[in-house]
């Protein structure tokens, strides 16, 4: 029988929580999805052997199975490792500590029924709020939001509440991701790497906590940032700015060749202006075609045939020509292109122009 739904519970010290949240749980999705869903629990060799009780639980439960990882610790690594094992078409996350309400897992599921890739229980929508949540708890939630939307707008801006644990995706638009969440946020992790269109979002109270301890520590706010910026320059694709870099120096290289053959020392010996010019534009060339055929490649591949190449062609001669011009006007380095020095004295700027160049050609040239 193929399963609907995989949805993973991350279990630490949870003992007075995992029975209810069970009975609760299997009796609203007996009548919802019948036999076709499963809970896997990933307990870290709980202390006060929530595993063990998991693991009681499971023969009363058919759809019930547990993983007790010992030497490993970690909500969202412990989500991964369920997701790792489950069947499912959908695949969910949820507390165990009772503060996701179980019933609004109903809604979350009739909004994937109605087509939605990713279907997010939310506080900050219509239906959704905190209970008594301390003053700090609501600064320390809504800042670290904040900081999300700083760093990664496109991806933070999904959604109303991207620091929420309780979710259903689809198992598809993960496919050709490989997640690697850090601390306690897969969500962000999910929206970042995966393919995810239609999004909805469902408002859930969430309660306060019925037993036990919360385990948020500082680390886990230090991990959401780390897991922030690893995010953001892996989008980024460091690696093709890179690139960029690398053949915009081949460029000065090819640049200087033909300026030294064209001009004085040739036979040629056009004069310095001319020569410069036709130099600088066969820098642009070589530049081009390297970073079409490399820097650019996975994008080009998607713009075939020789009339999108040429539009691409135009439109970075043009982009490289405005910066040249910046750097007569500010770098005065048209004539002094031999001269290092005044390279290694204008670093800051030439990276600025690099960076402003890399952008502008990845968003006009290469479209993505
Ligand atoms: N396996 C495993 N390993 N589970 C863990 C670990 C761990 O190291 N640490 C926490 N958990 C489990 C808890 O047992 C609980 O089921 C769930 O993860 C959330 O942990 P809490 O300690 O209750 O976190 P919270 O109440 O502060 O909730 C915050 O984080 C949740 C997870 O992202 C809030 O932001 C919630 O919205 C969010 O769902
Ligand atoms: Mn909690």
């Amino acid at each position: 029988m193929s399963l609907l739904l995989s949805l993973i519970i991350p279990t630490y010290n949870e003992s007075e929580n995992i029975s209810p949240l069970i009975i609760q749980l299997t009796s609203l999705l007996d009548r919802t999805l019948e036999q076709k869903y499963e809970i896997i629990i990933v307990d870290d060799d709980s202390p006060d052997l929530t595993w063990k009780i998991a693991q009681d639980l499971s023969d009363q439960y058919p759809q019930l199975k547990v993983i007790r990882r010992q030497g490993e610790k970690g909500l969202s690594t412990a989500v991964m490792k369920g997701w790792e094992k489950a069947q499912g078409e959908i695949l969910g996350v949820i507390d165990a500590d009772l503060q996701h309400p179980p019933e609004s897992l109903l809604q979350l599921w009739s909004e994937i029924e109605k087509g939605a890739d990713l279907a997010v229980a939310s506080r900050h929508v219509e239906g959704g709020g905190v209970s008594d949540w301390s003053l700090l708890r609501r600064f320390l939630s809504r800042g670290a939001q904040t900081l999300g939307l700083i760093i990664l707008p496109g991806v933070i801006g999904r959604v109303s509440d991207p620091m929420s644990g309780f979710f259903l995706v689809r198992r598809r638009c993960l496919a050709n991701s490989t997640l690697n969440p850090l601390g306690y946020k897969i969500l962000i992790e999910v929206l970042a790497k995966g393919k995810i269109g239609w999004i909805s979002e469902v408002g859930y109270v969430f309660q306060e906590r019925q037993e036990g301890q919360s385990k948020v520590t500082k680390q886990q706010y230090i991990d959401y940032i780390r897991h922030l910026v690893r995010l953001r320059l892996s989008l980024w694709r460091f690696e093709r700015f890179i690139r960029f870099g690398v053949v915009g120096l081949s460029g000065v290289f090819v640049d200087m060749a033909f300026l030294y053959l064209l001009s004085d020392s040739s036979t040629l010996g056009l004069p310095l202006t001319r020569s410069k010019i036709i130099a600088a534009e066969l820098a642009i060339i070589n530049n081009f075609l390297w970073n079409d055929s490399w820097t650019f490649r996975d994008i080009a591949q998607t713009q075939p045939g020789k009339r999108r190449k040429i539009k691409r062609f135009i439109k970075f001669n043009l982009i490289c020509l405005a910066g040249l011009i910046l750097n007569v006007l500010f770098l005065n380095i048209f004539y002094n292109i031999f001269d290092l020095n005044r390279y290694v004295a204008n670093l800051g700027a030439i990276a600025i122009v690099t960076i402003w160049n890399y952008w502008l050609n990845l968003k006009l040239s290469w479209r993505s």
